[in-house]
């Protein structure tokens, strides 16, 4: 019978390096952010929160999807149904994250899509700890999940940061075409606000857009 990661221990999770104890931590996080989001006045502060929560989730997300949804479908019979919900409520936070960056701060509107963000990562968070993550600490020793949450920490540490439409939710199409946005997106985070105007941004979609086209270029080819 599993059992949500929710309340366990750190040992019963496998240990600090463990993938669950960072799952978790991470959440925590990304609740921390939301409570503070809403607890501020509208303003500069409030809009920093919430582009570090949107760089957060996104590149917890992608490293989700890209080591460890393969892991669990590999290590459970109702893998691919769990992980395709899971997969579900990303593709909607990235359609919702890419209108929210597209409206005026202040706006009804804008804040209406903000909520909804909001109630979907709190939804998203809920089916990972409580039915997804306790497949993997059904299947993997201590040892193994201290060894995937390695592997999803690095991968977490280059991903891309924002909502991207291109970008297909499984591997490999995910993974060849995270390098170039990633890139992107961690020149974007860099330069803003402020430096990176019409121009700066023109330049480094050109050069982003070369690269992307180069990574489709190889799926393309690995494929046929
Ligand atoms: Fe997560
Ligand atoms: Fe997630």
């Amino acid at each position: 019978m599993s059992r949500t990661i929710e309340d366990q221990t750190v040992e019963e999770l496998g240990g600090e390096g463990s993938v669950l104890v960072r799952q978790r931590r991470d959440h925590a996080q990304m609740d921390r952010l939301m409570d503070r989001h809403q607890a501020l006045e509208d303003g500069a502060e409030r809009e920093r929160v919430l582009r570090e929560l949107v760089q957060l989730v996104f590149s917890h997300a992608f490293a989700e999807e890209t080591v460890l949804w393969p892991a669990v479908r590999r290590a459970a019979a109702d893998g691919e149904e769990l992980t395709s919900r899971v997969e579900e409520e990303h593709q909607e936070i990235n359609d919702l994250v890419t209108d929210v960056e597209r409206l005026d701060p202040g706006s009804a509107e804008r804040e209406e899509k903000v909520l909804r963000v909001f109630a979907l990562i709190r939804q998203d968070i809920r089916d990972e700890e409580d039915l997804v993550l306790p497949r993997l600490q059904e299947a993997l020793d201590a040892g193994r999940l201290r060894r995937l949450g390695a592997a999803w920490e690095t991968v977490r540490g280059s991903a891309p940061t924002r909502p991207h439409p291109v970008v297909p939710r499984r591997p490999p199409g995910n993974a060849v075409l995270g390098v170039p946005l990633s890139l992107y997106d961690r020149l974007r985070d860099g330069l803003e606000p402020g430096v990176s105007g019409p121009w700066g941004r023109r330049i480094l979609a050109g050069l982003t857009g070369l690269l992307v086209s180069g990574a489709v270029a190889v799926l393309v080819r690995k494929r046929s």
